[in-house]
């Protein structure tokens, strides 16, 4: 992994989440801390374009630390204010191996924030027990994590295998897997998920010859048998097929243009709030089960925000919080039908 500060600030603004993480913050600080938040650590913050939205918050100080030097300088240079401090960093060492000004903070830190970094931390023990020693009791993580594994899904079964032995990639259950696990055992708790799809549209020239390079750069840190342009060729066109849909109208400038999908899913709780990134695939379906629906996660809501038709199932006939809460159904523009399962 090295990026290019320059080249990727231009990238990002449009691709990335985090106004989704900030908002899911703002929530957190009105109903939990009377709308203040001291510090604010923001893990892998590169440019600093993503640190800088922080500020919207209403925060005391906020804290940018990235492992590349290069990333640290274009911030200071581009996105410093006087709230905010920044400083390099691998977040991946263990505790005892931190910045002395990162572990002042130990037990002090309202809310860490991270977003597409944590897929490039190699030690998720060690990043976890970080993240706890630093929140403040009741504070909130949260994050986005990239997770790209499916491209070979739609192979052939003998295809996908050869694929998978190509360029192992780590399963969604390991590697997503092993951030929970990380997270849970380093204490933090009450974990919720979401899925939803940020796309872009962009030139297909421009994708195939610029923007294509970081995806593929994640996949390359798994190849089996060094460089390789035929497996070079082979990713590319498995991104470009998974991930990339044609769009009817040409750009200003005359280009065929490209719909690029991004899979995301959300966990989120009172205290852990995590996003993730997973490879895209496009969810329609027509009808929806839930099972142990409540009013408030209830099957309207997914409804709501995916489609189809709802049925949800619940032991218990509540009217708010079991299968008779219609108030999860009404709460939506979807339809759905509540049914007491017991
Ligand atoms: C895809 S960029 C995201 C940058 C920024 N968060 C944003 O949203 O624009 C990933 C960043 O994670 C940083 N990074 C990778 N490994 C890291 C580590 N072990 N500790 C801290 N930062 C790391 C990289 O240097 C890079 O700046």
């Amino acid at each position: 992994m090295n990026f290019n500060p320059d080249y990727y600030n231009e990238f990002t603004d449009s691709l990335l989440p985090a106004n989704k993480l900030i908002d899911k913050l703002q929530y957190f600080c009105d109903h939990n801390n009377n709308g203040n938040m001291s510090i604010i650590l923001d893990i892998g913050c590169g440019t600093g374009s993503t640190t800088k939205l922080l500020t919207g918050l209403n925060c005391e100080r906020i804290i940018g630390c990235d492992i590349d030097p290069k990333m640290i300088g274009f911030a200071q240079q581009h996105n410093k204010t006087p709230q905010i401090d920044y400083l390099v960093q691998d977040f991946g060492l263990p505790w005892h191996q931190l910045d002395d000004r990162l572990r002042r903070l130990a037990g002090r830190v309202s809310a860490v924030f991270t977003n597409y970094a944590m897929a490039w931390i190699w030690d998720k023990q060690s990043a976890a027990q970080n993240i706890a020693k630093l929140l403040a009791p009741g504070g909130l993580f949260v994050a986005n994590i990239l997770y790209d594994g499916d491209i070979a899904q739609c192979l052939p079964k003998p295809e996908r295998q050869k694929c998978y032995e190509l360029i192992p990639y780590p399963t969604e259950h390991d590697f997503i897997g092993g951030w929970i696990m990380s997270l849970k055992n380093a204490g933090l708790s009450k974990i919720d998920i979401d899925y939803w799809e940020p796309t872009i549209v962009m030139s297909e020239q421009l994708y195939l010859n610029e923007y294509i390079e970081i995806p593929m750069n994640w996949f390359k840190h798994y190849y089996n048998n060094g460089r390789n342009q035929d497996v070079d060729n082979l990713l590319k066109k498995l991104i470009y097929d998974e991930r990339c849909r044609p769009v009817d109208q040409l750009s200003t400038d005359g280009h065929k243009q490209i719909e690029i999908i991004n899979s995301t899913t959300s966990i989120s709780g009172d205290i852990l709030i995590i996003i993730i990134m997973v490879g895209a695939q496009a969810v329609n379906p027509n009808v929806l089960l839930a099972i142990g629906l409540n009013a408030e996660t209830g099957i309207g809501r997914a409804v709501d925000r995916i489609g189809g038709q709802g049925f949800g199932a619940d032991i218990s006939g509540d009217e708010e919080y079991g299968a008779g809460g219609v108030r999860a159904a009404d709460d939506t523009a979807g339809s759905a039908v509540i049914v007491p399962y017991n």
